[in-house]
């Protein structure tokens, strides 16, 4: 069968479907490296021409923007919602039941990692999955979570792995899958989502909470001497001014005081959340593990993918810094993002800059992702300014009523770039 999200990923791919739509079969490519070279020429003519675009298009998005196509009608679907204390039986099922065989709902990495969630109780929806005649045809996941605000703590739910299989789109199932999660009557936020997510989130009353603002070191078009040679120059110049050694776990002694500034909202990440993030990945590099489900789209396996966590000062020392970064590397392309980070000196944000650009020397990276914390440290430098864009990312919200915690927060919440489950992928 032809995976349609495969489409777009390979001229192989690409091919096998314009012969299945020609109603001609081809027998599958046997070698990959030999079908690339073979259809080299394929690529460049058709893949890279209007006409792939106008194909691809229409996969993505059957009907015309913001009118429905004539005929197309909403699928009946019967939605499922999978608490906590659920997950991973249900997950173990998923790997063993034929109605999720084209789309699974989650895998048993990430159901075991999010049944743990500090922030999570046991009767939290941990998913919510669309059924048409008895297959799973896609899913919304939700990750509890807390915002913190001048009145105390408050609990929101992230929506996170959204989808909804190829053939099933336009047809409704993601509307209905957001209306689902409104009627949970949990602060709803979703950041780091795609163009066609954050259409269906808005038009289900979904606004702008804020937008996060970080600074991407980039050498992603330079050749590997060249990039070498950056990180040559840019390392030679580091003075280490601070004692920094890497443990397994955030001490609660290293983190003393992370979370007393209470005067601005966000989204808080204690110790216990690092920690757990440190200590359940739900993103494991390909050597130590297969993927557990074989249709699940929010792959937990990459070529690389690390969490490191440091502190900074001796372990005697009153007031010590932490911070964590992750190392991943997908589709040949390597990415260092500094992630939580607590520095009662602000001085000692810097110590966490310096062991973000050795990693990313050692990994010869193409991107690293700093914090706007760090924007004095790569001021600092001319080639680092220079090579440092500022990126945002747009957070969306929906208050369960006019009353709630989130809804004072527009436009006032502090985000952070570890909001949701951006630092677990
Ligand atoms: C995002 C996704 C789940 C939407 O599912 P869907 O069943 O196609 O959505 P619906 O048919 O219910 O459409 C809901 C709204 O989303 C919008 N929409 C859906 N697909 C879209 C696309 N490809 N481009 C732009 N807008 C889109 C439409 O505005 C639609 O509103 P309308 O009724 O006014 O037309 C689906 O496109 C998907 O699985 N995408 C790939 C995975 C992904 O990107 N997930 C998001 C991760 S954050």
């Amino acid at each position: 069968m032809v995976n349609l999200d495969d489409f777009g990923k390979s001229p192989t791919s690409a091919l096998h479907f314009i012969s299945l739509s020609l109603r001609r079969t081809i027998s599958p490519p046997p070698d990959t490296r030999l079908v690339r070279l073979e259809f080299g020429t394929f690529y460049k003519v058709v893949c890279k021409s209007t006409i792939y675009e106008s194909i691809n298009l229409k996969h993505e998005r059957p009907q015309t923007q913001g009118v429905k196509a004539v005929g197309v009608t909403e699928l009946p679907v019967r939605i499922e919602g999978i608490r906590i204390r659920d997950l991973v039986a249900f997950a173990r099922n998923v790997a063993a039941d034929p109605a999720y065989a084209d789309t699974s709902p989650t895998c048993l990495l990430r159901a075991a990692s999010q049944s743990v969630n500090p922030h999570a109780a046991p009767d939290d929806f941990a998913l919510l999955v669309a059924y048409h005649a008895g297959r799973c045809v896609g899913y919304q996941g939700l990750l509890p979570g807390a915002l913190r605000t001048a009145d105390g703590l408050s609990k929101v739910s992230w929506l996170i792995t959204f989808y909804v299989a190829p053939v099933f789109r336009g047809r409704g199932i993601g509307a209905r899958l957001v209306r689902e999660a409104l009627s949970l009557n949990v602060d709803l936020v979703a950041t780091g989502v795609t163009r066609a997510a954050e259409k269906a989130y808005r038009a289900a009353g979904f606004r702008d909470l804020g937008e996060l603002a970080c600074r991407r070191f980039s050498v992603e078009s330079y050749p590997r001497p060249v990039r070498w040679l950056v990180y040559a120059l840019i390392c030679g110049r580091l003075r280490d001014r601070w004692p920094v050694r890497p443990v397994a776990c955030i001490s609660t002694e290293a983190a003393r005081g992370w979370e007393c500034n209470t005067a601005v909202p966000r989204f808080p990440r204690c110790v216990a959340t690092v920690n757990w993030m440190l200590t359940h990945p739900w993103v494991v590099s390909r050597p130590d593990a297969a993927p557990d489900v074989p249709a699940y789209y929010f792959s937990s396996v990459r070529d690389l993918f690390r969490f490191e966590a440091y502190e900074v000062g001796s372990a005697t020392d009153e007031s010590r810094g932490a911070f964590v970064l992750s190392a991943t590397r997908r589709k040949g392309r390597t990415q260092i993002k500094l992630l939580d980070g607590f520095f009662p000196d602000p001085a000692l944000t810097a110590a966490a800059g310096i062991v973000a650009l050795r990693r990313a020397r050692d990994l010869l990276a193409h991107r690293i992702e700093f914090p706007l914390s760090l924007e004095g440290f790569l001021n600092g430098s001319r080639l680092l300014r220079r090579l440092t864009r500022r990126k945002s990312r747009l957070t969306l919200c929906h208050p369960r009523d006019p009353e709630s915690p989130l809804a004072g927060c527009a436009g006032k919440i502090r985000l952070d770039y570890c909001d949701g489950d951006s630092a677990f992928t």
